[in-house]
């Protein structure tokens, strides 16, 4: 590596002591040199593996970002300090491996490697290391049967928004609780809860996450239809700060499963309303999609009639 001239090293302490995002102009004047002098030297940083971002009208920011999952790290911005958080290097699924805290109020199980990651519909899910999330959350919130459905939309609408959030993407919900951007699969939630019929409340959820953070190369059979954050953003995210977001959202999960707010948000990032989408399930048929439920129930209009899907599978029709 070239040995940094001294208006890289500049640049690059006035980034590092900076708070935010900070313009060129500013940069130039407080260095003393040109503008153009700091993009070379911003263009050089990035090649050397500095994560500066650039926004347009407000400049440059150098990210620090954490690609390391800490259980302390992420404990530090949880804002419920109650919360029981597992950091586990390698694991067959999080979701398996959860159900040892089903005593606990509140847990986190996190891990760098699944060797069995599970998807919806007996699928898998591709976990290697260190490139993505892998997260199940074992809670109990006070809900009715019907209402505990809807654990998985909110789960969806939390990671739609922990992603737009932390790298600018406009991520969009696939029915039920796939996450995609730019027309590919970043995100998947796998949901299973404990219900008791006779008292007709949940007693505990395990919510499964899978998040694709990092750049990797995907395996054949998924490499056309999946994707990962960094890849479409530029942006290699903290991976404590983004399960943090995720983490803390879910101090929300008691009120909105009663109140459903967050169903405005899940239908205005939907990715199939008033689209053509084929549903399997107990049938499987063609449709448009014209209306997603406060419980989740995805209408489709077939040949004048309107069909109400609660479960399956859909996908978009071109
Ligand atoms: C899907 O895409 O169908 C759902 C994927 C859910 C994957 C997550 S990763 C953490 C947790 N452990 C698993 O085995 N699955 C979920």
């Amino acid at each position: 590596m070239n040995k940094k001239t001294d208006t890289e090293i500049k640049v690059l302490t006035a980034l590092k002591n900076a708070k935010d995002y900070i313009s060129g102009a500013s940069l130039a004047k407080e260095l003393n040199v040109t503008r153009t002098a700091v993009w070379k030297a911003v263009k050089k940083l990035k090649t050397e593996g500095y994560d500066i971002y650039s926004k347009t009208n407000l400049g440059y920011k150098l990210i620090k970002a954490d690609t390391n999952l800490s259980s302390t790290k992420i404990k530090n911005l949880l804002e419920n300090k109650n919360i029981n958080v597992v950091v586990l290097d390698e694991v067959d699924s999080t979701n398996d491996y959860a159900k040892k805290f089903l005593n606990e109020d509140f847990s986190v199980i996190i891990a760098k490697h699944q060797t069995k990651g599970r998807g919806r519909l007996n699928r898998t899910f591709y976990s290697p290391n260190n490139v993505g999330l892998y997260m199940s959350l074992v809670v109990k919130p006070k809900a009715e049967i019907i209402d505990s459905v809807n654990i998985t939309t909110f789960c969806g609408v939390v990671v739609q928004r922990a992603i737009e959030k932390l790298t600018g993407l406009d991520a969009k919900i696939k029915w039920v609780n796939d996450i995609f951007v730019n027309g590919k699969k970043v995100s998947g939630i796998l949901t299973e809860a404990s219900c008791d019929f006779e008292l007709n409340k949940l007693n505990y959820a395990i919510v499964g996450i899978g998040v694709n953070l990092y750049d990797i190369k995907f395996p054949f059979e998924i490499n056309d239809i999946a994707t990962n954050l960094q890849k479409e953003s530029g942006i290699k995210v903290d991976i404590n700060e983004f399960t943090a977001s995720i983490v803390n959202a879910f101090s929300e999960l008691d009120y909105q499963l009663k109140n459903k707010e967050y169903m405005n948000i899940y239908r205005e990032k939907s990715l199939v309303l008033g689209k053509t989408v084929k549903i399997v399930g107990a049938e499987t048929f063609e449709g448009k999609a014209v209306e997603i439920t406060d419980l989740g129930a995805l209408k489709v209009l077939v040949n004048g009639e309107i069909k109400t899907v609660n479960a399956g599978d859909c996908s978009l029709k071109l």
